[in-house]
């Protein structure tokens, strides 16, 4: 049975190296992987050594060829850094382009999560689509089944490191999010948020000045840059 098994993995690593190699990403070969068959990775994302994308419930993450649960799927260039994690727990992890995950980040899927274009995801940040059930005193809390919303979080989106975003969110385009904060409600589009529990801080855009500039050439210039060439 056991040579068996592990001819059957070696096969199966075989294919799944074969896969992620021919869509163009990159997969550190200390990576830890389950469940590859319902992993689809876009051109030059890279997963990082000790990273780990599981298919799976964490507890059923034996091989890296078992039946997945749920799916996950990265857009083209994206970096998963060490020790992050992407686990489905039997949802939909859906991300789009050039987003990061830092390390120690933990994205589950309960409920599904979708990540647009571009977002920035500092370390040991948690995205969480789901709830224990806890209302009947009488009745073990892990007896009680969880809830499962959904978090949506928009493209060109700044999570600060230790950001915890709860179920039933949606973060619009262009938020900022600052470090430690726990967001219960939704935000609107290019707000600023912080605290625990979040609150909205200030809006992107409403500036006394504007801190970037681009010239007629798409040249993209910051204040500090700007101040930096005046003062040499
Ligand atoms: C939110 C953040 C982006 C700054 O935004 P900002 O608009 O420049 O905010 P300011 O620094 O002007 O602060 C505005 C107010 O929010 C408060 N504030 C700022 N960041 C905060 C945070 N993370 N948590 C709680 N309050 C915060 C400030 O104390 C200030 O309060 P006050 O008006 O009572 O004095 C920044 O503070 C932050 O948290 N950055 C994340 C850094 C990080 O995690 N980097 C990881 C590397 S990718």
């Amino acid at each position: 049975m056991r040579p068996l098994r592990s001819l059957r993995q070696f096969w199966s690593l075989r294919e799944m190296r074969r896969q992620f190699a021919s869509s163009g990403a990159r997969v550190a070969a200390s990576a830890c992987i389950y469940g590859w068959r319902g992993i689809k990775l876009g051109a030059k994302t890279t997963i990082y050594s000790q990273a780990t994308l599981a298919c799976s419930y964490l507890d059923f993450q034996d091989a890296p060829d078992m039946h997945p649960a749920g799916s996950i799927s990265l857009g083209k260039r994206c970096t998963v850094l060490n020790g992050a994690l992407l686990a489905t727990y039997g949802g939909e992890i859906i991300i789009g382009d050039d987003v990061s995950f830092n390390p120690g980040v933990i994205v589950y899927g309960h409920g599904g999560v979708r990540i647009g274009n571009g977002t920035r995801i500092a370390a040991r940040t948690l995205i969480i689509p789901a709830n224990h059930a806890f209302l009947s005193p009488d009745i073990p809390i892990m007896c009680q089944g969880l809830t499962c919303r959904g978090i949506s979080v928009g493209r060109d989106v700044w999570m600060g490191a230790h950001v915890v975003v709860l179920d039933g969110v949606t973060i619009g385009d262009g938020c900022v999010v600052g470090a430690g904060a726990v967001i219960t409600k939704s935000l609107p589009p290019f707000s600023i948020a912080a605290g625990v529990p979040a609150k909205i801080i200030g809006k992107r855009g409403q500036l006394s000045e504007p801190q970037i500039r681009m010239d007629a050439d798409g040249e993209i210039s910051t204040m500090a840059s700007e101040n930096r060439k005046n003062d040499s």
